[in-house]
């Protein structure tokens, strides 16, 4: 298996195709039941929380890594890690990419590009594309205000809803 450090030209956008092979359909969400939850790894996709052992926890342990951040801070952090000596294959860095989009990136609804909020949302580009074109005549004012554009799936938003911004 070829190791290598992280690919400085991976973006969210190649990311977001492969993610959204388990993409989201339309449903009605209950978003009072977010809570205000602090992040549990236990439910991470194993495989994605198993590369980031395997990677990430050769010089410090994974406490120093859960504080969610925006995406384009977790790039810096993974070329800054790289720079450090951390290696791992192409699979491992998706899989790191992936629980970190998933689990510990903040999303500014209102200013994020269409390729994290597809990514982080776990929505498709058309829906993504749809949170652009209505934030520019209107700015999103909370989570009900974009569940009436977007349709983000109930347990997705339990997980990602601590982490939006308006
Ligand atoms: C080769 C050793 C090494 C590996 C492997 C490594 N790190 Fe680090 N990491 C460090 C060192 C050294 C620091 C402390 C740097 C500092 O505080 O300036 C650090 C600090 C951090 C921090 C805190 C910095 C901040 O800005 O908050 C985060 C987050 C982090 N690492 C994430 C990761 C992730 C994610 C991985 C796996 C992809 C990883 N690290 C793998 C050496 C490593």
């Amino acid at each position: 298996m070829r190791m290598s450090a992280f690919p400085p030209d991976r973006t969210a956008v190649k990311l977001a195709s492969r993610i959204l092979a388990a993409a989201c359909v339309l449903c009605l969400a209950c978003t009072s039941a977010i809570a205000q939850q602090p992040y549990d790894p236990a439910k991470a996709d194993p495989a994605d929380f198993t590369a980031v052992k395997q990677v990430c926890t050769v010089c410090h342990d994974t406490s120093r890594l859960m504080h969610s951040r925006p995406w384009r801070d977790w790039l810096n952090v993974l070329s800054q890690m790289s720079d450090v000596g951390a290696r791992g294959s192409d699979e491992q860095w998706d899989h790191i990419s992936r629980f970190l989009l998933l689990t510990l990136t903040t999303l500014d609804v209102n200013t994020a590009p269409a390729d994290e909020i597809a990514a982080v949302l776990q929505v498709g580009d058309d829906v993504a594309a749809a949170i652009v074109a209505r934030r520019s005549q209107r700015k999103f004012t909370g989570i009900d205000d974009l569940q009436g554009v977007a349709h983000v799936a109930p347990d997705r938003l339990i997980n990602v809803g601590p982490r939006l911004t308006f």
